[in-house]
């Protein structure tokens, strides 16, 4: 059997009478690779705070490979690492004291400490940087420290909370490449959210969260492909006429400024290509351009935030 590293149930955070997390029941794989995703302000990083010992839960539970948060939290935090949305680096300390500091909060021995700062500064590039203080380093060098930081003591779990935000392409391969490293030889769970959702892709499973509520969990390809077989786009200056006039064939559609985006399904009896060509026949000078494409993981984003 499976063993779990994350059971969380009927977890709600309450601020006031505001709930910025309702009856959240959700199991994580040992091993797992996570996304949490959702518009900003949808309750990802109170999850993940609860999740990780940082916020008291209103109600409901979660355990961390079978220990309770609020029982047992020195235990719990000893498993797992985070690297947050706001830096936990200490500004007037250097790079290495930094790293230092991480390791000996997690009861490192001196030779690891060395062994894994001299590691994770070569990898990250860092090394010329590591006497410096933290406050003179760039957004960038610092979110990457932030990274190292929070692999430090190689946890079990690794929560990221948008980790990669800011970060020039090459910097978040080489991350995204180590972490998946540091997954297959530690067996490493990640939970991680991003508004990237080519990052999300590249997730065992994904859970959508929508003004606190988790609203559809799966496999990225699966929930794609389950959304529908094509996406047809049309850019025009008259969308509303568009949209009255296919709406009875097509279902709903979104709308971003001038694109409308209808979902082409499976079953449609459909004869799309007539469909085109009777489009631009009746409103030819109105269209700017019309598309059928594959659908994406942003398109499931979009239409769960649609409904
Ligand atoms: N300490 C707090 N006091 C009051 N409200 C809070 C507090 N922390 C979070 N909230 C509210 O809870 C909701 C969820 O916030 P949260 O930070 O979890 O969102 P998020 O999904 O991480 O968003 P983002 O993508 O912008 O990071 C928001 O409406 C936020 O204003
Ligand atoms: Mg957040």
């Amino acid at each position: 059997m499976d063993q779990l590293a994350v059971t969380v149930k009927g977890l709600e955070k309450k601020y006031g009478n505001f709930k910025a997390v309702s009856n959240m029941n959700l199991d994580i794989s040992a091993g797992e690779f996570f996304g949490l995703l959702g518009p900003n302000g949808a309750g990802k990083t109170t999850s993940i705070h609860m999740m990780s010992t940082l916020v008291k839960p209103t109600s409901g539970t979660v355990n961390i490979f079978g220990l309770d948060v609020i029982k047992n939290s020195v235990n719990v935090r000893s498993k797992i690492g985070l690297v947050f949305q706001e830096s936990a680096l200490d500004r007037q300390l250097s790079v290495l004291e930094n790293l230092r500091f991480a390791g000996l909060l997690h009861n490192l021995s001196f030779n690891l400490i060395k062994k894994r700062t001299n590691f994770l500064l070569d990898l990250f590039n860092l090394s010329e940087k590591k006497n410096v203080a933290v406050g003179t380093l760039s957004g960038g060098q610092r979110r990457v420290l932030d990274i190292a930081r929070g692999v430090m003591h190689e946890p079990k779990l690794l929560f990221l909370d948008e980790p990669t935000i800011g970060l020039d392409l090459p910097t978040r391969r080489n991350i995204w490449r180590y972490i998946h490293q540091l997954r297959s030889q530690t067996g490493m769970t990640v939970l991680l959210t991003t508004h990237y959702l080519e990052e999300a892709e590249t997730c065992d499973r994904v859970a959508f969260l929508k003004k606190g509520n988790l609203v559809l969990t799966g496999n990225p390809k699966k929930l794609v492909k389950k959304l529908a077989r094509e996406i047809l786009e049309i850019e025009s200056t008259n969308p509303k006429i568009i949209l009255d006039n296919l709406k009875s064939f097509l279902g709903p559609a979104l709308q971003e400024f001038e694109t409308l985006f209808f979902k082409i399904n499976n079953n449609d009896e459909l004869d799309l290509t007539r469909l085109i060509n009777e489009l631009k026949q009746n409103f030819g000078s109105e269209l700017k351009r019309v598309i059928v494409r594959q659908p994406n993981l942003n398109d499931v984003f979009l239409w769960v935030n649609f409904k």
